[in-house]
């Protein structure tokens, strides 16, 4: 294929990412937006492959392989496990970005100042993601302890790899084709570097360190995508780093957190020792309880939180939402941006279940109108529904918009102790005289509301 074609095809091939990605923004869209961005994805590979000079034979490898390890995967990760597989994924993009540049080099070491600079980028950003993403990987799959390891020195040690780094650099891209030695210690600091930043921040932050690191490997193909001269990996690069970045942002911002305080200050690693924060009287409720007040509501809200994943309890919601309707109630979902534990996270579990778009609202629609609300159901969301974020100075979640349920008529909630949630910090919500407790496992217990319902 000769280079305006192939070009042209890469035109078209950017702009099914980025109107591929614009769809992603809403759950109605998600499923087209991914596979036109998936159908972008295949014309700019088809193209490629069209290029003179390939050996195929690596590449069918490669293909196969992928596909094996690919396929297993998606069939098998449980939702609850998709932010350690995002990690993973993230990882094998980071280390593709580092061989491709190490590949290039190894060939051609005579390279221009501008292009020793981006292989420079492309391995030693693409290093970092493997070795970071593969500690995230570690501790969300507790194959490593997931707590924050702190030791002294040890911001004194991450900045003498970064200065190490630097120089590095400079005399890579001064004299690249006699500094093998000097790329092969950018690849090991690198290495070294992705460990040494991501060691010591607690498991529970890991969703914002994958989301960074998902826009590190994106940085990382770009700056490949200039070793090679491939305008549609310089794109692809640029849109994976730039929503990356927007991504962590939002999740930031959703927890008034800044990013400086998630990357350093070892949060979520301290529980709130029983007997301290808030006290007082809980009311519990059993499923019939649940049921007369459910069943005499006009309006009905969900609160979905991380609980609900690992209950896998979301068809069975669905069911007990459609029999809410059926009894002429009106059902709504409220989804906070960070409940669960990834961004999208009750968005997609609630899609899978067929929970109509419709009844998806965000917090800021909901909490204007939740004093109009009858009863809101809480399913295994804690922090995000804890009243210490608006009125507790001292609070560590103090500033972080929440689902204001308390301010419903009636509040239940779901879940199976009185056990803090991500924060470790205890909620007032569970002691408010609107507030009953329904304990027990989410899934089997709404489906003891689902089988009151049904009068089984
Ligand atoms: P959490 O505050 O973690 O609370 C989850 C609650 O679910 C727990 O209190 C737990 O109580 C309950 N639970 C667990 N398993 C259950 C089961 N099988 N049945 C019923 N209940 C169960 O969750 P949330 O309210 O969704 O808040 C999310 C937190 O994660 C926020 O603090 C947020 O900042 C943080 N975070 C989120 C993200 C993203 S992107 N989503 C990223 C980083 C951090 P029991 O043990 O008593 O059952």
């Amino acid at each position: 294929m000769n280079v305006i074609a192939i070009n042209f095809a890469y035109i078209i091939s950017a702009s099914l990412f980025i109107f591929g990605l614009k769809m992603l923004s809403s759950p109605a869209t998600a499923r087209r937006g991914n596979f036109l961005s998936a159908t972008g994805m295949l014309l700019a590979i088809i193209v490629t492959l069209a290029n003179q000079g390939l050996d195929y034979k690596w590449i069918a490898a490669g293909v196969a392989i992928g596909t094996v390890i690919g396929l297993f995967a998606a069939y098998r990760v449980q939702m609850t496990s998709m932010p350690e597989m995002v990690a993973l994924f993230n990882g094998f993009g980071g280390i593709a970005s580092l061989l491709l540049a190490w590949g290039e080099y190894h060939q051609h070491p005579e390279l221009t100042a501008f292009i020793a600079i981006v292989t420079f980028l492309s391995a030693f950003i693409g290093g970092i993601t493997f070795s970071g993403s593969m500690i995230a990987f570690g501790k969300l799959s507790e194959i490593m302890p997931s707590k924050a390891i702190v030791f002294n020195g040890q911001h004194i040690i991450n900045a003498i790899i970064l200065l190490t780094a630097v120089a590095s650099a400079a005399i890579f891209a001064i004299n690249p084709a006699d500094s093998y030695a000097i790329f092969l210690l950018i690849v090991v600091v690198a290495l070294i570097f992705g460990v040494t930043s991501v060691i010591p921040i607690g498991g529970a932050d890991m969703p914002v360190v994958i989301s960074l690191l998902n826009s590190y490997s994106g940085l990382a193909a770009c700056a490949a995508g200039f070793v090679i001269s491939n305008n549609i990996l310089i794109v692809a690069g640029a849109l994976v780093g730039a929503s990356g970045i927007i991504l962590t942002n939002i999740m930031c911002k959703a927890m008034n957190r800044s990013l400086t305080n998630v990357l350093f200050s070892g949060f979520g690693a301290t529980t709130q020792a029983a007997g301290t924060g808030p006290q007082g009287e809980v009311r519990p409720a059993n499923a019939e309880d649940v049921y007369y007040i459910l069943e005499a509501a006009d309006s009905v809200a969900f609160v979905p939180g991380y609980g609900l994943a690992v209950a896998q309890a979301q068809h069975v919601v669905q069911e007990l939402g459609e029999l809410l309707e059926e009894n002429g109630t009106e059902v709504s979902y409220a989804i906070h941006p960070v409940a669960g534990r990834m961004p999208g996270h009750m968005n997609v579990l609630l899609a899978e279940a067929n929970v109509p778009y419709d009844q998806l609202v965000e917090m800021d629609d909901i909490n204007p109108r939740m004093d109009s609300v009858d009863v809101c159901v809480v399913i295994g969301a804690n922090d995000v529904v804890n009243p210490a974020a608006l009125d507790e100075e001292t609070s560590p979640i103090y500033g972080m918009p929440i689902i204001e349920t308390h301010r419903a008529k009636t509040v239940i909630v779901l879940k199976r102790s009185m056990n803090p949630g991500f924060a470790g910090i205890q909620n007032a919500l569970f002691f408010y005289p609107n507030t009953r407790m329904y304990f027990g496992d989410a899934k089997a217990s709404i489906q003891a509301l689902v089988a009151e319902f049904k009068g089984d």
